[in-house]
């Protein structure tokens, strides 16, 4: 009988996560109790906010000491009490870094139809929930009218880059900060950005001062990953009646110490701007609807992500601190099972 081995939380992170914070574990591979399905995860989604819920508890739960790391998975059942669940079926899930998991059918239990030619991992990069959140936090919040300025955050990343795609797909001028010059170039002439600009090194004055060169008509929409200096920035850059989409504020994930208040928040009264943060969970009863938006755009050549797809359970700490260092520039996940043979019994 196969092993079911998973990553656990050894301790909460202070600061920058370490590989002791974490433990690979073994277990025998669970039996679905009633009305629970028994899924072979085959990609986990790495996202900067599984750091959040190793130690801060908000609007999401805490992971418990020892516990296994949560995570939204692309899975194939393998066994099902459920009867709306048959083996073979692949699903998205809210399960963990595991091999396999057992889960009772939830909101966040969908069923994915695979499709010749569209790698499961697709279900991540572009279908997934990061691709809701770009979508509901620049249409619903952002609310983006062609001709004007949108300046997005984490550009090159999962969410940053889609919502600069999908943004200049509604007419507007889009730039992009980010971190070094070789993604700076990656968002203009892979991700048709009009404009980048690269934060690493730059004081507030200068990157304030980028910003303005780069948004000469000033910003109307800001859609913030990142928080921090280059939310400040961002401010001082801002038009009458812009909208602040807050969807993340990863330099501040590991923070250790008090963060300090951006210095310009002034700006917001001044130009009589919103700033409404959001979880693109919110939006998990109309994600059908923008799913049908998310697959004509890709179809048609108009959207696309870059995956970068780490193997194996225990290179889950290595793979995951390529979110803070600045390496990751795609979807970052964990193939924990190879989608194919996996046919029949998966035990
Ligand atoms: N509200 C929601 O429901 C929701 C859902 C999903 C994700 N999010 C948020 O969206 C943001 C992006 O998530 P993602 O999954 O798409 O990750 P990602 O952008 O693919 O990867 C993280 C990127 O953040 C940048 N970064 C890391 N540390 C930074 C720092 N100290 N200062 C500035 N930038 C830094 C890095 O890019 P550079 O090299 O360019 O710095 C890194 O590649 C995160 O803040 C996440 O929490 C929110």
């Amino acid at each position: 009988v196969k092993e079911n081995r998973r990553i656990l939380l050894q301790r909460r992170p202070h600061g920058l996560p370490v590989a002791a914070d974490f433990a690979i574990a073994s277990e025998a591979i669970p039996d679905p109790q009633d009305e629970r399905i028994l899924v072979r995860n085959l990609y986990c989604s790495l996202t900067p906010a599984m750091r959040r819920w190793m130690d801060e508890c908000s609007y999401a739960e805490l992971i418990p000491l020892g516990g296994p790391i949560r995570c939204v998975c692309v899975s194939r059942v393998v066994e099902s009490r459920d009867n709306a669940y048959r083996p073979g079926e692949y699903l998205m899930v809210m399960g963990a870094v595991k091999e396999y998991s057992t889960v009772r059918a939830n909101p966040w239990t969908m069923k994915i139809e695979p499709e010749d030619g569209v790698p499961l991992s697709r279900h991540l990069s572009l279908f997934g929930l990061n691709p809701m959140t770009a979508y509901f936090g620049l249409l619903e919040i952002g609310r983006p009218r062609p001709g004007e300025t949108v300046l997005v955050s984490g550009a090159a990343g999962s969410v940053g880059s889609l919502a600069g795609q999908i943004a200049r797909m509604k007419g507007c001028r889009t730039v992009g900060v980010v971190g070094g010059a070789q993604k700076c170039t990656r968002l203009v002439e892979e991700f048709s950005f009009d404009a980048a600009v690269d934060y690493r090194g730059r004081n507030l004055d200068e990157l304030t001062g980028d910003i303005c060169a780069a948004c000469p008509d000033g910003v109307d929409v800001y859609f913030d990953n990142v928080g921090g200096v280059v939310l400040d920035a961002a401010l001082a850059a801002i038009n009458p009646g812009a909208r602040l989409v807050e969807c993340g504020m990863i330099s501040q994930y590991n923070a250790s110490e008090r963060i300090a208040g951006p210095s310009n928040i002034w700006q917001i009264i001044a130009k009589a701007a919103t700033m409404q943060g959001f979880l693109g969970r919110q939006y998990l009863e109309r994600f059908p609807e923008a799913m049908i938006d998310l697959k004509k755009w890709a179809a048609e050549g108009r959207i696309h992500a870059r995956e970068h797809i780490a193997v194996g359970v225990e290179n889950f700490y290595t793979a995951f601190m390529r979110l803070f260092d600045g390496s990751n520039d795609s979807k970052l996940m964990l193939q924990v099972a190879a989608p194919t043979g996996l046919v029949g019994s998966a035990k």
